[in-house]
C-alpha cells in the first residue's frame, strides 16, 4: 500500500494542485462552492476549471487569508468571478441553504472534524449530479495502517470515508494522489 502510494506521488506529485481544476473541468460545473481559501491556490485552480462563465463562493475563516485569496485570484484575472464569506464556514453554509442558492462543484479543504457537517450542507446545497471532492482524506496514508500510531486527523477521516462511501445520495470513489481526495457525485 505504502509503495503504491509512493509510486503515484512520484509520478503524478506535480499534478496534485491540478487535480481540483481537473476534476472541476470535466464535471463542466459553473458554480463552485469552496471551503477553506487560504491563499487563493485551490480557488484559482478551480477558476481554470470553470473559465471565464463561471463563479466560485469560497468559505474562509479568517478575514487575512480571504483577503489573500481574493489577491491572488485577481493576479489569476478571476478575482470578478469570486465572492468570499469570512467567519465559520458552518454559518456561512446555513445562510446559503436559507438563501436559496445552489452549487454543482463543491470543494472541501478546511478543518477537518467538520467534514461530515460540511458534506451534509453541500448535499443540500447541490444541484442534480453535482459534484463533492473532499482534500486530505487518507490523513497521510495513516488511515490505511492499523499498526501506526494515530495521526490527529486518522479517526475523524476514517469516519468521513465510511460516510462518504455508504451515503444514499452519493456515488463516490476515492483518488490516492497526494493526501487523497474522495470524489462524489450526489445522485438525481
Ligand atoms: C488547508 S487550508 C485550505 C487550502 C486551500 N483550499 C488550497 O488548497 O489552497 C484550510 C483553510 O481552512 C480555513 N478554516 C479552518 N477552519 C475553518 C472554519 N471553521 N471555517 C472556515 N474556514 C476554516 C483555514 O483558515 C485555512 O485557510
Amino acid at each position: 500500500m505504502k509503495q503504491m502510494n509512493s509510486y503515484i506521488d512520484s509520478v503524478f506529485s506535480n499534478e496534485d494542485d491540478l487535480l481540483e481544476e481537473v476534476v472541476s473541468s470535466i464535471s463542466g460545473a459553473k458554480h463552485v462552492l469552496e471551503i477553506g481559501a487560504l491563499g487563493g491556490d485551490s480557488g484559482i485552480c478551480l477558476a481554470r476549471g470553470f473559465g471565464k462563465e463561471g463563479t466560485l463562493t469560497s468559505l474562509e475563516l479568517k478575514k487575512e487569508y480571504a483577503e489573500l485569496a481574493h489577491s491572488n485570484l485577481t493576479k489569476a484575472g478571476f478575482g470578478g468571478q469570486v465572492t468570499y464569506m469570512t467567519g465559520a464556514a458552518l454559518q456561512s453554509l446555513e445562510q446559503l441553504v436559507k438563501s436559496d442558492k445552489r452549487f454543482d462543484f463543491f470543494f472541501i479543504d478546511a478543518d477537518k472534524g467538520n467534514y461530515e457537517q460540511y458534506l451534509t450542507h453541500c448535499i443540500e446545497l447541490a444541484k442534480p449530479g453535482a459534484v463533492i471532492v473532499a482534500d486530505n482524506v487518507l490523513a497521510g496514508g495513516s488511515v490505511a495502517d492499523q499498526k501506526a500510531a494515530p495521526r490527529r486527523h486518522t479517526e475523524v477521516m476514517r469516519t468521513f470515508n465510511k460516510t462518504v462511501a455508504q451515503h444514499p445520495q452519493l456515488e463516490s470513489l476515492l483518488i490516492p494522489i497526494g493526501d487523497g481526495m474522495t470524489v462524489s457525485k450526489v445522485k438525481k
